[in-house]
């Protein structure tokens, strides 16, 4: 059961670009980058949870195919529509969809939309999507949409808050780093039920216009378990998360250049983590 209705993001979903524009949230896209870099050439990749589409537009300039881009708010996804419009590189190469990733759903193609492409992806990406499951069945039912519309030998590669046993202790930290002016915190809402600790939260963010959302910080024991029970049995790693040296490298993803060292108390203890998951 969820606390949220799922289209929590159509009432500020022209807002939450500034959510993007914090720097330590623009630090997601190099570790991105270098992750996706051995697989993304000529990638047909499916995004899920695309939002406004800030990750969709590198994947293409990476060097992805195609990508299928999903999102369960209608007015998430009309954002991403208008960003990708003033990319023509990229026309034809995507497109969207309105589909609850916690429920069965399948992506079709072909001329006329209705051959399915279940097996057909090389990549799955995902940022954000998983802490908005409640419990383990419903990240289990996530991944069983990833695995299902994987390619044999194709990955799942997703940012979520940095990975704990108790997640308690991620939140404390972004608290810390909150005081620190690094640009949001955590609100726990309720402990929730189960085997391993998990937290109903609210965000809140000191951006201009601010920005409020709720989702779940699971243990990263679910998410191992999730990705076990919904068919990803190849390899899963747990990512170390980086800060490019070279200031240009890492200006190039700023909205505006930030001063040297800037990130560096954040480094101690990054907010988001990166799973990747191998379908064998
Ligand atoms: C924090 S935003 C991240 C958007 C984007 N990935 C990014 O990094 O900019 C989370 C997104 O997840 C979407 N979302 C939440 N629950 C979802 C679900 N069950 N199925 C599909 N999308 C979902 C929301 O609509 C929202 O666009």
């Amino acid at each position: 059961m969820s606390h949220f209705s799922t289209t929590q993001y159509d009432s500020f979903s022209g807002a939450y670009d500034s959510v993007n524009d914090l720097p330590i949230t623009r630090a997601i896209v190099p570790n991105v980058e270098r992750l996706v870099a051995p697989y993304i050439k000529g990638a047909r990749v499916l995004e899920l949870a695309c939002g406004t589409g800030s990750f969709t537009r590198h994947l293409l300039d990476w060097g992805a195919s195609s990508i299928v881009c999903v999102d369960v708010s209608q007015s998430m996804i009309q954002g991403a529509q208008s960003e990708l419009e003033h990319y023509s590189q990229h026309k034809g190469k995507y497109r969207f969809m309105v589909a609850d990733c916690a429920t069965p759903f399948t992506v079709t193609g072909g001329e006329d939309g209705t051959t399915s492409q279940e097996g057909q992806f090389d990549l799955v990406f995902a940022a954000w999507l998983l802490n908005y499951a409640p419990d383990l069945p419903t990240m289990t039912e996530m991944f069983k949409n990833i695995a299902r519309h994987l390619a044999p030998g194709g990955r799942f590669i997703t940012v979520l808050p940095h990975p704990e046993e108790d997640p308690k202790v991620c939140i404390d930290h972004v608290n810390a780093q909150y005081e620190q002016g690094y640009g949001y915190r955590v609100d726990v809402r309720e402990g929730l039920p189960g085997a391993y600790k998990g937290y109903l939260v609210e965000l809140h963010f000191d951006t201009d216009p601010p920005v409020e959302f709720g989702n779940y910080y699971l243990s990263m024991r679910v998410h191992e378990q999730a990705a076990r029970d919904g068919g990803l049995t190849g390899k899963l790693a747990w990512e170390e998360i980086r800060v490019p040296e070279e200031e240009e490298v890492l200006n190039r993803y700023m909205k505006e250049p930030i001063p040297k060292g800037y990130l560096d108390e954040w480094l101690k203890y990054p907010d988001f983590g990166i799973l990747v998951v191998e379908k064998e």
